[in-house]
């Protein structure tokens, strides 16, 4: 009689999450919420520490009150979102944007691109994505089986011991040459760049879209910081013809309109690709909330009317600037960012106590996880310790940095001010 084979542990995680560290948001943040100081001044994950402008909340609250908002949106987005987002973005492409074919509606950015990856990955195809990266690209493009590559961003020489400018982090494009292989089927860009605050020059992004037009390999862009740029911004899209016939832009309504909960998103690009975006989007969650979407198209439909872009802009640009005084008091430098609402900071002068006791999951981690520990519970502001948007061989590259997000209150930002006075005395 042969022995009944042993049934498999129904509760056995999939690979794709099994084995997955504690993600460094819910580190911080639950290390926010214990910490001894209440309230702590989070400048940890880029969420807003305030509402959209009014014209948008009434727009959503509008929105609730129609009977066909609250039902099934079409796959492929709101009819009215699209068109709003081909007003809006035709301009800036120098063409005119094709509302049906040419732009596709999806669950915030992350799904819009999770949707790009499952609509053009296949098991074992490459993906370029430089380092440092938005952490949900890896397990998105691992997700239908693509193998990532990395290219390092080289971090400013003297970033240590001067502020610098986000420009100043490099890529070296023979580094991207030598990274592409027969198998490589895609390359992400992120421009203003999350964590550094890198806008690309049109240079770099000339060079980066030459030579995927030579390899012929898909550019999904991901611009959702595409309205806080500090230095001149270019879309890769907008270069030549021949690279916007393999780029997809990704734009975010959440970070657009300071409305992260929403969870609208899209993608941009030419209808080869996009209705295999809208095919995978489909398939992973039909379609996305429809009164939010109504109200992003009202957003987009208002904002210049409201001057909105050129104060949002502005807004952000003098918090940064005002926050970062506190770098400057401190003698503490900081990379200078051209766009979005992260600062990098190096804290190597911080010397932190040896008798300090950090959890094990913060002991075993790189130093920015423990400067990060020691803010929340000794200062009481939280920041994200950046070795989690590096492979673990780079991690060393931001193991002295943390990133900061001002896109809190005045107020909020003093309070962070008054308390970080505290580091003084550990600073050597
Ligand atoms: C670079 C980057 N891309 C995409 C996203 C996700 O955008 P969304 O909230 O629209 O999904 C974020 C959010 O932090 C981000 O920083």
């Amino acid at each position: 009689m042969s022995a009944t084979p042993a049934r498999r542990d129904p509760f056995k995680p999939a690979k794709r999450v099994a084995g997955q560290k504690q993600d460094v948001w819910s580190i911080v943040n639950e290390a926010a919420a214990a910490s001894p100081i209440q309230p702590i001044v989070n400048m940890g994950q880029g969420f807003f520490g305030y509402n959209p402008p009014q014209f948008v909340l009434d727009a959503a609250k509008a929105a609730l009150d129609r009977v066909e908002c609250n039902q099934y949106s079409p796959t492929k987005g709101r009819p009215r979102l699209k068109q709003a987002l081909a007003d809006a973005y035709s301009p800036f492409f120098g063409r005119t944007l094709n509302s049906e074919t040419e732009i596709t509606i999806t669950t915030g950015a992350n799904e819009g691109m999770l949707s790009a990856f499952m609509a053009f990955i296949e098991e074992g195809d490459e993906v370029i994505v430089f380092e440092p990266f938005f952490d949900q690209y890896i397990s998105n493009i691992e997700m239908p089986g693509g193998k990532v590559i990395y290219v390092p961003m080289h971090p400013p020489k003297d970033g240590a011991v001067k502020s610098t400018s986000a420009a100043e982090w490099t890529i070296d494009m023979k580094e991207l040459e030598a990274a592409i292989t027969p198998k490589t089927r895609m390359i992400v860009l992120n421009t203003p760049h999350n964590p550094i605050g890198k806008v690309f020059s049109k240079e770099e992004l000339q060079a980066i879209g030459d030579l995927c037009v030579k390899n012929n390999i898909i550019i999904l862009s991901d611009e959702v910081y595409d309205r806080l740029y500090y230095v001149p911004f270019t879309r890769i899209a907008t270069l030549s013809p021949e690279i916007a016939k393999l780029t997809l832009t990704v734009g975010s309504g959440g970070k657009n309109f300071y409305a992260t909960g929403w969870r609208v998103g899209w993608l941009i690009g030419p209808e080869h690709m996009i209705k295999y975006v809208s095919a995978a989007h489909t398939r992973i969650c039909y379609s996305s909330v429809s009164p939010l979407q109504e109200a992003t198209a009202v957003a987009f439909e208002e904002a210049e009317k409201h001057n909105f872009w050129n104060e949002s802009k502005d807004e952000m640009h003098g918090k940064m600037n005002e926050f970062n005084k506190i770098w400057d008091e401190l003698g503490l430098p900081y990379s200078d960012p051209e766009g979005g609402y992260f600062v990098l900071v190096n804290m190597s002068k911080v010397q932190l106590p040896d008798d300090y006791e950090f959890p094990p999951h913060v002991a075993e981690r790189p130093r920015d996880f423990k400067l990060s520990w020691f803010l929340i519970k000794e200062v009481g502001v939280a920041a994200i310790p950046p070795t989690e948007f590096f492979t673990p061989g780079n991690a060393h590259i931001v193991e002295d940095w943390l990133r900061f997000a001002v896109c809190k209150n005045d107020d909020v930002l003093e309070t962070a001010q008054e308390r970080l006075r505290a580091l003084k005395k550990y600073i050597k």
